[in-house]
């Protein structure tokens, strides 16, 4: 059984679906604990709902970044655990986590990866005008938005869209690919070799979305 660590600053709807998919027994996985950098955090709500540790970190009471991950890395090390899940944490991650979890930790980004790092990534795409955006999980490194990716999936754009109508269309494939991604992991079937991510038995299907399409 594979042991998480979830790291969240807000809503926890991604939290809420690795929670789903481990309670219906799809992942093979346990929630050692939840860590929130914000005190209103509604994520907590979900975590006592289903019995799950949770701990609270204001940033500002410790002496540095380093400082504050550094704790966070000794309270999952603690924790036995293994894999380190980004659910809506608005922070960029610092060296002392990264080193205690080498490809180790996952993140979810609301476009598809290199495009519109950053915060707010369904409106950077929404206000670009591109016709096709997602999803990508990948592992985390450094650099923001910048890992090895993981998965990816993919939605229509239209002109029409605003950042919320686009955000609810690309939350619901979140909602798939975060659990996978973890799924994964957890039968051991992910292999990281550089910047790429290799994944055992699977094939890939020659699809394709075009949007608008083709007439
Ligand atoms: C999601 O859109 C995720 O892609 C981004 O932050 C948002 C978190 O939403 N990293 P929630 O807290 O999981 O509902």
């Amino acid at each position: 059984m594979l042991n998480l660590g979830v790291l969240a600053s807000g809503r926890g709807s991604n939290f809420q679906s690795i929670i789903d998919e481990i309670e219906a027994g799809r992942i093979n996985a346990s929630i050692k604990l939840l860590i929130v950098d914000k005190a209103d955090a509604y994520a907590v709500e979900r975590a006592k709902k289903h019995s799950i540790g949770y701990l609270y970190f204001n940033p500002k009471q410790f002496p540095s970044k380093d400082d504050f991950f550094i704790k966070i890395a000794d309270e999952l090390k603690t924790r036995d655990v293994e894999l380190v899940v980004l659910a809506g944490f608005m922070r960029i991650v610092r060296k002392p986590l990264i080193d205690a979890f080498p490809n180790r930790i996952m993140n979810i980004h609301p476009a598809l990866l290199p495009s519109f790092p950053g915060l707010h990534g369904q409106k950077q795409a929404a206000d670009y005008g591109v016709r096709i955006s997602g999803c990508t999980v990948h592992f985390v490194d450094e650099g923001m938005d910048n890992g090895p990716v993981i998965i990816q999936a993919a939605v229509p754009v239209s002109p029409d869209d605003t950042e919320e109508t686009l955000s609810a269309r690309i939350l619901k494939l979140e909602h798939r690919i975060y659990p996978e991604a973890i799924r994964l992991y957890s039968e051991g079937r992910l292999r990281v070799e550089g910047r790429i991510v290799k994944i055992s038995g699977y094939e890939l299907k020659d699809e394709y979305i075009v949007n608008p399409p083709l007439g």
